[in-house]
């Protein structure tokens, strides 16, 4: 008899969820009281990030942010900021001075720490971890050539690490990013996390998006990207885990390409459901990678899908619009997946 996932999972990390800004705005009971069940963390998918918390100089929109705080503390859930750094998702203006002329290091460095010092204190005490910076690595070229990496240089992130350690001295503190079994990502964020430590910055943890699909990662560079993160102390956060079982490549993202229909079969092959060998595929992959996560149950603090159910899932989305995906534990009814039953039955 299955309890729930996150009462099976509660002797090896929590399980986790992403909250969009519209679910919590309505907040439905029957949502909310699934995801009070079902998980035990969660994260805002979309309204702590800048251009949402902090649209304009000065304006702040707090309503979701505290509203979700307040709904998982009411069930004493692992709370999860998201996020701090980041070059996307941010307004153009952050990078300017109000004649639209780029801003100089100290002036940027001044606005990071007031916009850490700002979000980050009003939730000290609270947040049970940030993710500071998101997505600063570029695959095999080092830092990503972000604005903030460009105006302030490569301590940008020692930087952001020191704003929120000065703001909040409690929460955990965990650099993110996606394609974290790539090599050349791994050795340079390793090479990274041993100099920031010996410079004094507290980064804590790293967060490894789990944006995966049934061929994509190989398992082995998963592993060992784990294995390699623990090894420098780092506590491993699963974050934004989605499975994606369409055939879309990057290939097909281009504009030309998503808004000719000759594709569409190719983008979106199974618009009324997910044939059996599929799903068998699906469960198999999940399977895969939850058994990779007890195996490193001493190292991780959560597992967290970018998510609830695949009617609301960003993956019908992305990389290419109106796709019909199925990428989540839950149906387009809120109902259990076969995924969900082999991941319960595992424990
Ligand atoms: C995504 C959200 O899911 C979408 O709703 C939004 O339109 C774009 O961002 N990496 C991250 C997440 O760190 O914040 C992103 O979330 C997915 C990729």
């Amino acid at each position: 008899e299955i309890t729930s996932i996150k009462d099976l999972y509660k002797d090896d990390f929590y399980i986790g969820t992403a909250i969009g800004d519209r679910q919590m705005h309505e907040a439905d009971p029957k949502f909310m009281n699934l995801v009070a069940k079902e998980f035990n963390a969660v994260t805002m998918e979309n309204s702590m990030k800048w251009e949402r918390v902090h649209p304009r100089p000065g304006k702040w929109n707090w309503e979701l942010a505290d509203k979700f705080m307040d709904f998982a503390d009411k069930h004493k859930m692992f709370k999860v900021g998201h996020v701090l750094v980041w070059h996307s998702q941010v307004p153009s203006w952050v990078f300017q001075d109000e004649a639209g002329k780029p801003l100089d290091r100290d002036a940027l460095l001044a606005r990071m720490r007031g916009h850490i010092g700002k979000i980050a204190g009003r939730y000290a005490g609270r947040m049970n971890s940030w993710d500071v910076v998101n997505e600063a690595i570029d695959e095999d070229k080092g830092w990503r050539k972000s604005p903030w990496f460009n105006i302030i240089g490569p301590d940008f992130m020692d930087y952001a690490f020191n704003f929120a350690r000065e703001t909040d001295s409690s929460a955990q503190l965990v650099y993110n990013d996606y394609n974290m079994h790539n090599p050349g990502k791994r050795a340079f964020l390793v090479d990274y996390i041993r100099k920031a430590k010996k410079r004094g910055v507290p980064i804590q943890g790293v967060g490894l998006q789990g944006h995966v699909g049934l061929d994509f990662p190989d398992i082995l560079e998963f592993e060992a990207s784990l294995k390699a993160y623990a090894a420098e102390g780092m506590r491993l956060h699963i974050t934004e885990l989605d499975l994606d079982v369409l055939p879309v490549a990057w290939e097909f993202s281009g504009a030309e390409i998503s808004a000719s229909f000759e594709y569409s079969d190719k983008i979106n092959p199974y618009p009324n459901g997910l044939p059996a060998k599929v799903e068998q595929q699906l469960t198999d992959r999940y399977v895969e990678f939850f058994k990779l996560f007890l195996k490193y149950r001493d190292h991780i603090d959560r597992v967290t899908f970018w998510g609830v159910s695949d009617k609301n899932s960003w993956k019908n989305d992305f990389p290419v619009k109106g796709r019909t995906n199925y990428p989540l534990l839950f149906d387009r009814n809120f109902e259990r997946k076969p995924c969900y039953d082999a991941i319960a039955k595992l424990k």
